[in-house]
This record gives structure tokens, C-alpha cells and sequence, in this order.
């Protein structure tokens, strides 16, 4: 991708790593089109008015942040719509991808794709609901692909405005690679956009996921947590790194963090540094040491990660 062919970039939701603190540091950075916040997991008959609330637009403010929410109950999954709408949500997403046992026990998350014709139930309601846009988050299948076909265009046919997919099924999790021949099936499936995603951590791997599926946008999250600069690369923009923009979105990650996190500081930042730390050798051979780090205050714990990231090494 150059400035000339630009293509729509989103920062994906990642509950706990990709928390309030991180998704309004990074929007210092930017470089990305929209986020989407963590999902909001909404069960049957759940209060939806109290729920909603838990969604701020402004949390990547000027950055567009939309919501995503994660249940099975079609009624009240287009209630929240309605209420997150209410609430500002310039956008609303179904979670069709989360492979945690408890949510998918549920029947929500990446067990919807066992059943597309609920899948498309839930999607029509909330588009039904709202007239805001509604997208889904997708993977390949649960236990395979065999409802690939099937799951993608049922939910396109609810009325969706794009669909992004990651490129694992439920039971693959994080291992191995992103299918990126699934990726590319699903954009000659579709006549709606495709947002693929999967495993983008430079700028060479989403020019090659652009070309090789032809995919109209790309969706990055841990590879953004590791480079936080990766949608300007990607852009070929002239907001090349600098050391002492990193350094102020560091610390607006910590001023966030020590305002939401009451207790274990120290973990909420080795979560974060344990990424960024993946960014070169020189920095990976520091982990570990970085990881075992104890007994520190969290602003001294947070000096000695700034040390070693020193701009030479990011
Ligand atoms: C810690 C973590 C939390 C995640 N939480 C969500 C979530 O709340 N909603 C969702 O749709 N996907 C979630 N995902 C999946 C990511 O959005 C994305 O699809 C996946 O990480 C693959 O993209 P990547 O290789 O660019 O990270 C999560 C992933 C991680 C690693």
C-alpha cells in the first residue's frame, strides 16, 4: 500500500491487552482508521441499558472507536444495538470469533459458527435494530471449515456492511498461521468489504496479505501492541518512528493504567512490555531479565523499561 492506493486500517479489539489504556495511548500514535473496543458480553434478558454504558466513543478520540458486543439471544443482542447506538456507537460489531470455552459454553463468541442460520437471525435483528452499521468479526469455522461458505454469506445477506475475518478457526486458537487462502476465498465470496486479519506484524506482511487475498482493509492487534507505529509503516507515511512520541504514548499508557488499576501494576505493564519487547533480538534477549522483575515501585518498574527501549533498539 502507498499514500496513492490507500486502504482502510483498524486497530481489533483485544480484551485485556487491547484495554482502555492502550487503545487511547496508541490513538496518540495513530495512523489507523478505527478501533474497535473489547466485546461487551451481553446474555440473555441482560440489562441492556447498564451494559451499554460500559461503551465510550471517545475512549480513541479523534479516532473512531466502535463497539462490539458478544451473546446469542437475538432480542436483546438488538436491544443493546439500540442502546449502544444511543450511546454513540458510530458502529456495532458481533463477536463471531472469541474461542474461550466459558463464552462459546455460552453459545456465543466462535460458536455461532456451527449455526448459520442463527448466526444470520442475530445479525438481522441487530441490523434491524439500529441504523448505525453493523459488521461482524469472524473466523474460519469452529472445529473446520465446512460452514465457511455457508457462515460468511449468511451473515452478508443480514445486511452487514463489512466483514472481517481472521484467518484460524475456533480450535486452531493462535497456533500456526492465518489461512490466507481462506482469506482470499472469502473476498471472491463477498461482494461486501473484507477486512483480513491475522498475524500482520511489518509492513511486508500486510502488503502481502493485500495482495495475495485482495482483501479491501486490514485489521492488526497484537502485531500493533509489539510496534506501535505499524499502520504509519504500513502507510508508507512520512510520520516515520521517533523515540520521544513513543516515549508520551508510554506514559499516557501509564497514567491510564495507574488510574484504572488499583492493584498488580506490575502485571498490567509486563502485559504490555512483554509485546513491545518482541519488537528486535536486542530487546527480546531483555525479557526475560524485564518479566522477572519484582519488588520495584510501578514508576520505577516503568523507568527501567524506558531505559531499555532506548531508540537505537526500538
Ligand atoms: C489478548 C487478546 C484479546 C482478544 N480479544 C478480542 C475481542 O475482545 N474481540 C474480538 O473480536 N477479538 C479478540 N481478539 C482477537 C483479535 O482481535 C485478532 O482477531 C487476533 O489477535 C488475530 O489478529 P492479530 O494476529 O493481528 O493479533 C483478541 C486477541 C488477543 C490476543
Amino acid at each position: 500500500m502507498n499514500k496513492e492506493k490507500p486502504c482502510k486500517l483498524y486497530l481489533a479489539p483485544m480484551e485485556g491487552l487491547g484495554n482502555y489504556c492502550f487503545r487511547n495511548a496508541i490513538s496518540l500514535i495513530g495512523g489507523f482508521d478505527e478501533a474497535t473496543r473489547e466485546f461487551i458480553s451481553v446474555p440473555k434478558g441482560a440489562h441492556v441499558k447498564s451494559l451499554a454504558k460500559k461503551f465510550s466513543p471517545d475512549d480513541t478520540s479523534p479516532i473512531l472507536q466502535a463497539a462490539q458486543v458478544m451473546g446469542s439471544c437475538p432480542l436483546t443482542l438488538a436491544a443493546i444495538s439500540k442502546e449502544l447506538e444511543e450511546q454513540g456507537a458510530h458502529r456495532i460489531e458481533l463477536n463471531v470469533g472469541c474461542p474461550s470455552n466459558t463464552v462459546t459454553g455460552n453459545g456465543s463468541g466462535s460458536s455461532l459458527l456451527k449455526d448459520p442460520e442463527h448466526l444470520h437471525k442475530i445479525l438481522s435483528h441487530m441490523v434491524e435494530a439500529t441504523s448505525v452499521p453493523v459488521t461482524a468479526k469472524l473466523r474460519t469455522g469452529y472445529e473446520d471449515t465446512s460452514l465457511f461458505e455457508e457462515n460468511l454469506l449468511a451473515a452478508e445477506s443480514a445486511g452487514i456492511t463489512h466483514l472481517a475475518l481472521h484467518g484460524r478457526t475456533k480450535v486452531e486458537g493462535y497456533k500456526g498461521f492465518a489461512n490466507l487462502d481462506l482469506i482470499a476465498k472469502a473476498k471472491e465470496l463477498l461482494s461486501i468489504p473484507l477486512i483480513g486479519n491475522g498475524d500482520i506484524k511489518n509492513r511486508a506482511d500486510a502488503l502481502y496479505m493485500l495482495d495475495y487475498t485482495k482483501c479491501d482493509g486490514l485489521m492488526i492487534g497484537r502485531g500493533a501492541v509489539i510496534n506501535p507505529w505499524i499502520f504509519h509503516e504500513i502507510r508508507g507515511s512520512d510520520d516515520l518512528e521517533n523515540f520521544e512520541q513513543t516515549k508520551i504514548y508510554l506514559e499516557r499508557y501509564y497514567e491510564n493504567m495507574m488510574k484504572s488499576f488499583p492493584k498488580n501494576q506490575l502485571g498490567q505493564m509486563k502485559g504490555l512490555f512483554s509485546f513491545l519487547f518482541q519488537r528486535s533480538e536486542v530487546l527480546l534477549a531483555k525479557r526475560k531479565e524485564m518479566l522477572r522483575t519484582r519488588d520495584l515501585s510501578p514508576r520505577a518498574f516503568f523507568e527501567y523499561c524506558l531505559e531499555m527501549l532506548t531508540p537505537l533498539e526500538v
